[in-house]
C-alpha cells in the first residue's frame, strides 16, 4: 500500500477537479515522485496485437492528455499507458468548469471536449521519454473540422511512429457529431484512411477502435463486423457514458457530460460481454468502464477482456488499484 496516495488524496479532493487533475500530472512528470508512488505487480505478460504488455492492467485515455507524464505513470505500475485523446491542432476544449466530482457514487462526468496541445506537440513530449514501456495514443479530431476522418489519420502520421499502438476515439461523448462515426460506412473509411497512413510511413502501428457503452445491439453487430472485415487490431470497451443511471444521488449528476466511474462499471461490462459474443472472440478486446476494485477488473476479464483499463478507479483508489486489479485478473487465470 503507498502511503502517499492517501495524503495526496486528501489534499486533491479539496480542490477544483480540474485544478487536481493538473496537479497530479505535473506531480507524475516527476518518476522520481512517481516511484514514490510507485506499486508492486506481478509479472504477467499478456500479448495483444503482437504487443507483449508487462501486465493486463493499463491506464485509460484522458488523464495525460498531452503525454507529459508517461515516464511517471509507467513508474507507477501500468502495464501500459493510454496518452491523448490527441487532435491535430490544439484545441482548448469547452469552457469551464468541465469536470465534476460525484462524490456519493464514485463517479465523474467531464466535458472537456477533447482538450488538446496538438499532435506536433505531443510528439515533441514523445520524442522525451526515457524508460521503456507500452504506449498508445488515442486519436481524436478537431472540433471545427471540416473532415474529421483526415483528422484521424493526421494524427497518426505525427505521432503513430512515436508509440506502440494507435485508438480511434469515436465515441467521446463531448465533440458534438463525433459519435456519429461510428456508423458502419464511417468506421470503413476511417479505418481505409488510416491503412494507407501506415504502408506511406511504413508504419506497424496496431490500430484499435474505442467504442461508445451506449450502443444498440444492432451497432455491436455492425462494428463487430468493421472490425473483422478491417482487421481492426483490438476493440476498446467503452468509453463514458451520456446515460443517468437513476442510481445516481449525487447533486451533479445533471451536468452534461460523459459519467465514468462506478455506475458505469456494469453496463461497460454487459457492452463487453456482447461484444465478446458478436465477435466470436477473434478480436482481443480490452474492457474499460467503472474498474473500482480487483473485483471490477476480474469481471471484465470473465466477460472477455485480454486486458483492462481505467481513470475514474485511480482518482478514488490510486496506484493501489493497479495492482490489486493485476492480482485478481491472476486469481482468475488461475482458475
Ligand atoms: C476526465 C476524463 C477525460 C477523458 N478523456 C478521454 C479522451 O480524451 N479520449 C478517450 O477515448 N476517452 C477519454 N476518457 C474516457 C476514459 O478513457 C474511460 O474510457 C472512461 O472514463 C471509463 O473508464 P473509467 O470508469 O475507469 O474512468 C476520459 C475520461 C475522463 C474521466
Amino acid at each position: 500500500m503507498s502511503l502517499l496516495f492517501p495524503i495526496a488524496r486528501r489534499l486533491l479532493f479539496s480542490m477544483d477537479p480540474e485544478r487536481a487533475h493538473g496537479l497530479t500530472v505535473r506531480a507524475l512528470a516527476s518518476p522520481a515522485l512517481a516511484r514514490l508512488a510507485a506499486v508492486r505487480v506481478p509479472d504477467m505478460p499478456v500479448e495483444i496485437a503482437g504487443l507483449r504488455l508487462p501486465n493486463p492492467v493499463g491506464l485509460a485515455a484522458g488523464l495525460d492528455k498531452n503525454a507529459v507524464a508517461v515516464d511517471g505513470l509507467l513508474a507507477l505500475g501500468f502495464g501500459f499507458v493510454e496518452i491523448g485523446g490527441v487532435t491535430p491542432n490544439p484545441q482548448p476544449g469547452n469552457p469551464r468548469p468541465r469536470v465534476f466530482r460525484l462524490l456519493e457514487d464514485r463517479a465523474v462526468i467531464n466535458r472537456y471536449g477533447l482538450n488538446s496541445d496538438g499532435a506536433e506537440a505531443v510528439a515533441r513530449n514523445l520524442e522525451r521519454r526515457r524508460a521503456p514501456g507500452i504506449v498508445g495514443v488515442n486519436l481524436g479530431a478537431n472540433k471545427e473540422s471540416a473532415d474529421r476522418i483526415a483528422d484521424y489519420a493526421e494524427c497518426l502520421r505525427v505521432v503513430g511512429p512515436l508509440v506502440d499502438y494507435a485508438t480511434v476515439n469515436v465515441s467521446s461523448p463531448n465533440t458534438p457529431g463525433l459519435r456519429a462515426l461510428q456508423d458502419r460506412a464511417a468506421l470503413v473509411e476511417i479505418f481505409e484512411r488510416l491503412n494507407r497512413v501506415r504502408d506511406e510511413g511504413r508504419l506497424k502501428t496496431p490500430l484499435f477502435l474505442k467504442v461508445a457503452p451506449d450502443l444498440t445491439a444492432e451497432d455491436i453487430t455492425d462494428v463487430s463486423a468493421v472490425a473483422r472485415d478491417m482487421g481492426i487490431d483490438a476493440l476498446v470497451i467503452a468509453n463514458t457514458t451520456i446515460a443517468r443511471p437513476d442510481s445516481l444521488r449525487s447533486p451533479n449528476r445533471t451536468e452534461v457530460g460523459g459519467l465514468s466511474g462506478a455506475p458505469l462499471s456494469g453496463p461497460s461490462t454487459e457492452v463487453l460481454s456482447r461484444f465478446r459474443d458478436a465477435t466470436g472472440g477473434e478480436i482481443p478486446l480490452i474492457g474499460v468502464g467503472g474498474i473500482m476494485s480487483g473485483a471490477d477488473a476480474a469481471a471484465k476479464v470473465q466477460a472477455g477482456a485480454s486486458a483492462v483499463q481505467f481513470y475514474t478507479g485511480m482518482i478514488w483508489r490510486g496506484p493501489d488499484l493497479i495492482r490489486e486489479s493485476a492480482e485478481a485478473i491472476a486469481a482468475v487465470r488461475a482458475t
